[in-house]
């Protein structure tokens, strides 16, 4: 997360708090990471809210917040009609969720929100993307089951459509991930990336099988499986008029 803390932290300004919005914020795990490491280098204040519009993810959130990053605040909303006033954010973060939401809406809130010049950051992953996670290589279904993840232009049409960003710039972040099958089987029981709630309960019991399998003759020690992870990510600044 230290990228994105950097590519935020050129965006503050001494004259008032640095206001970020994280939306989708689920437990808020980005949001603290994040907030943490800004509040280590700004020079100003810093005002985080997490929105997400589950209540009970955001009481998650508050219960965990307590030690990453203790001041940030959470509201429960949609992003498609934001309860935060015009131009108030000077950034707004959004991780592993924007495939969750209806894009035009939710681009064309981000730019009423946005301060002038102020930053959006998208963090998120294509199809291709996904097809090659452990997860879209080794779980059956899992890379076709999910429909929902943007594509680059989809995702750049939408904020063009705003008329109202300078510039969008889209990265590929790739970095190694180490874990266990153990762990990986974890995440599936808590259901940690909603694409397993496509499945029903016999057909999620019976790609787990799979999965399990295909690791093993993958991987020689399963308690400690290696690979490659890619993100997409997407930074766009509002025009400096409003
Ligand atoms: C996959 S989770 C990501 C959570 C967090 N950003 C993370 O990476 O750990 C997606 C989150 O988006 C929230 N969400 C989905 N649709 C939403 C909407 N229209 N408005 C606000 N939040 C929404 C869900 O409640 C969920 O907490």
């Amino acid at each position: 997360m230290g990228l994105v803390s950097d590519v935020l932290a050129s965006a503050a300004t001494e004259a008032h708090p640095f206001r970020l919005l994280d939306v989708g914020t689920g437990t808020g795990r980005y949001l603290d990471m994040v907030s943490a490491r800004l509040s280590a280098t700004l020079v100003t204040d810093l005002c985080s809210i997490g929105l997400d519009r589950s209540p009970a993810m955001l009481g998650q959130a508050r219960r965990l917040n307590k030690c990453a990053y203790p001041g940030a605040s959470h509201l429960v909303g949609a992003v498609e009609t934001l309860p935060i006033r015009a131009a108030s954010c000077d950034a707004m973060t959004c991780f592993n969720a924007i495939h969750h939401f209806d894009l035009a809406r939710f681009a064309s809130e981000a730019s009423r929100v946005l301060t002038p010049s102020g930053l959006l950051v998208l963090y998120t992953r294509t199809a291709a993307q996904n097809r090659d996670t452990i997860w879209g290589r080794f779980f059956p279904d899992f890379a076709e089951l999910e429909t929902r993840l943007y594509t680059v232009s989809e995702l750049q049409k939408a904020l063009d459509a705003t008329d109202a960003f300078a510039s969008v710039r889209v990265e590929t972040l790739r970095w190694r991930v180490t874990t266990s099958l153990s762990r990986l089987l974890e995440q599936v029981a808590a259901y940690h990336y909603s694409t397993f709630r496509f499945y029903s309960p016999d057909r999620l019991r019976t790609a787990l099988d799979t999965f399990q399998h295909r690791v093993r003759e993958v991987f020689r020690d399963c308690s400690r499986i290696t690979f490659s992870n890619d993100h997409l990510l997407v930074v766009a600044q509002r025009t400096a008029v409003a």
